[in-house]
């Protein structure tokens, strides 16, 4: 893992460079009518021609997911999970929750030893890492609902790319070569993707074409029962796990309200629970916002000091109150309460940083390496998707389904093992994301919508595990406080605080020495060396004159295609 980090951490840096030097204006994609914004070209395109042949952006979105679940294998996926924001071309939001949840024989303590300790790994790695998948389940709950063309024709592109194979990019080889290991030891079996790998390789899936094709016959139980749900379960069993065909016939996607709120003169349409994103994204715009950005320099230190300080404070919040809303009482109004903002930024000082040791969370009255992937869709009808879809780490447990050639997540990391101890992210939690039988995880995954004066303005989201909420954050404030054009949004260099572990995430190269020395003077500690790429984002915005912009993120092999 320290490997795939140095080499993305390699790759940031040749981005950062190429990006600083130009000076003229950075434009994305411009299309008339729709687009589709994905971590890969091959995906983006499947969805957009899926448009244009008449589809509407839900089907767009089936075609997409299930494209990237072949060319993106490493967070693209069927094995995994993730949530969907929609607004539909008369105004309407919701929001689909298809998170994986925990096995019925999942237990509190079960990543503990006898001593009460967590195992290291255990949650994070293989197939006790393994939440019950729900992706499958979300693309026909969004198709039953929203749909317009036959599924048939929605997933045959990606079994068509799975059978005659796609062709393997130079970040994707370095990302599989060094996952090889990890592979070996997740399975009992020779992976196909245990090989050396190099760009221009062309990468086959039959066991996942003929997986795609029970899927495309038999719908959901295509997956959740017969063949395929017998592949899954026959190989948990030989490795240990505890996932049963119970589990997967029980597996529901559920219809979520999405959070909403106002952050200057924006109305944001954003993931509610088991998601924190759109409270975390609520909590922290609603900090800032009676400040004038317009007076304070983007990227600048007191930018990245208010930031901080609005994240700080949000992340101690959600350690400690947010879990599965059907397991646990949350009191969401009150968390995004004006009163209860204003209350926790008083201790906000320009002369100093906080230490998060002196934050915890607040009173309230009552009470993805980061490898998930986002893609944001906008159709010819003026309907808008927004969806972050994950197996948790790259390439989730490591497990490859033997006979069904799909990742399984990792995703039962995302509980808080124990409270106060640390998940991959760095993320403590609490009672609040315990894990028991059939709860689902506590996310930071942010699929989020913007509109202005009752239209659509913006779509977006990214991976990036604890930094998906303030690369989205980020990407906000961009557009509506600095006016920035999609793609410069998009390129723009990130940073990232989450209350624990108490320092500011930068990537490397993307902040001058002035902004830094100032930061280290103030009392904030940077991390800046061997720093992750913070977020992917995939965007669409909207522009006056009715056309779209793209924003697809050059940390990797994202792109937006359109017409
Ligand atoms: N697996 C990363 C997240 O859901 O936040």
């Amino acid at each position: 893992m320290r490997k795939i980090i140095l080499a993305l951490t390699i790759s940031l840096l040749f981005f950062n460079c190429k990006t600083n030097s130009k000076k003229e204006k950075i434009t994305g994609l411009i299309t008339e009518k729709a687009m589709v914004v994905s971590a890969r070209e091959e995906a983006s395109k499947i969805g957009s021609d899926i448009l244009k042949k008449g589809g509407n952006a839900y089907d767009a979105m089936v075609a997409t997911q299930l494209a990237l679940a072949v060319v993106y294998p490493v967070a693209g996926n069927i094995g995994g999970g993730g949530f969907m924001v929609y607004r539909t071309n008369n105004g309407k939001t919701g929001a689909l929750d298809f998170r994986e949840k925990a096995p019925l024989n999942a237990s509190k303590d079960m990543y503990l030893d006898t001593e009460g300790n967590v195992i290291p790994g255990k949650s994070s790695f293989g197939i006790h890492s393994v939440g019950v998948p729900g992706t499958i389940a979300g693309l026909f709950e969004v198709h039953h609902k929203f749909g317009g063309l036959p599924f048939k024709d929605l997933i045959q592109p990606a079994i068509d790319m799975a059978r005659e194979g796609f062709k393997v990019t130079n970040k994707q080889a370095i990302a599989l070569n060094l996952t090889r290991k990890l592979f070996e030891k997740a399975n009992n079996y020779k992976v196909l993707f245990d090989k050396e790998w190099k760009k221009g390789d062309l990468l086959k899936q039959e066991e996942l074409a003929q997986t795609l094709e029970r899927i495309r016959d038999n719908g959901q139980d295509g997956f959740y029962k017969g063949k395929t749900a017998q592949l899954f379960v026959d190989y948990v069993k030989e490795l240990g796990g505890i996932i049963s065909l119970k589990d997967l016939e029980k597996y529901r996607a559920i219809w979520r309200k999405p959070i909403t709120f106002n952050y200057k003169n924006h109305k944001i349409i954003s993931m509610n629970l088991p998601a924190s994103g759109g409270i975390c994204l609520a909590q922290i715009l609603k900090s800032i916002a009676p400040f004038d950005l317009t007076k304070i320099a983007h990227n600048s230190s007191k930018y990245v000091q208010l930031l901080t300080e609005a994240e700080r404070r949000s992340y101690a919040d959600r350690a400690h109150y947010l879990g599965d809303i059907d397991f646990v009482n949350v009191q969401i109004d009150s968390l995004i309460a004006a009163s209860y903002i204003k209350k926790r930024m008083n201790s906000f000082s320009w002369d100093k940083a906080t230490k998060s040791s002196e934050v915890s969370h607040g009173a309230i009255l009552g009470h993805e390496s980061d490898q998930t992937t986002h893609y944001s869709i906008v159709d010819q009808f003026g309907n808008a998707v927004s969806v972050t879809t994950t197996l948790n780490t790259g390439y989730g447990s490591k497990v490859l389904v033997k006979g069904a050639g799909f990742f399984l997540n990792n995703e039962m990391d995302d509980f808080s093992a124990k409270p106060g101890v640390p998940n991959v992210y760095g993320l403590v939690g609490s009672k609040a994301n315990a894990i028991a039988p059939e709860k689902r995880m506590l996310s930071s995954m942010t699929p989020t919508i913007v509109e202005k004066d009752g239209k659509l303005k913006m779509v977006l989201g990214t991976p990036g595990g604890s930094t998906i909420i303030t690369s989205v954050l980020q990407n906000i404030i961009n557009i509506v406080d600095y006016k920035m054009g999609m793609q410069e949004s998009v390129n723009k260099a990130r940073f990232h605080h989450q209350w624990l572990p108490d320092n500011i995430r930068m990537e490397p190269n993307g902040f001058d020495s002035t902004t830094k020395d100032n930061l280290k003077e103030l009392g904030y500690e940077l991390v800046e060396r061997n720093s992750l790429i913070i977020g992917r984002v995939d965007a669409i915005l909207m522009l006056p004159n009715g056309k779209l912009e793209g924003g697809a993120d050059p940390r990797g092999d994202d792109k937006a295609v359109g017409f």
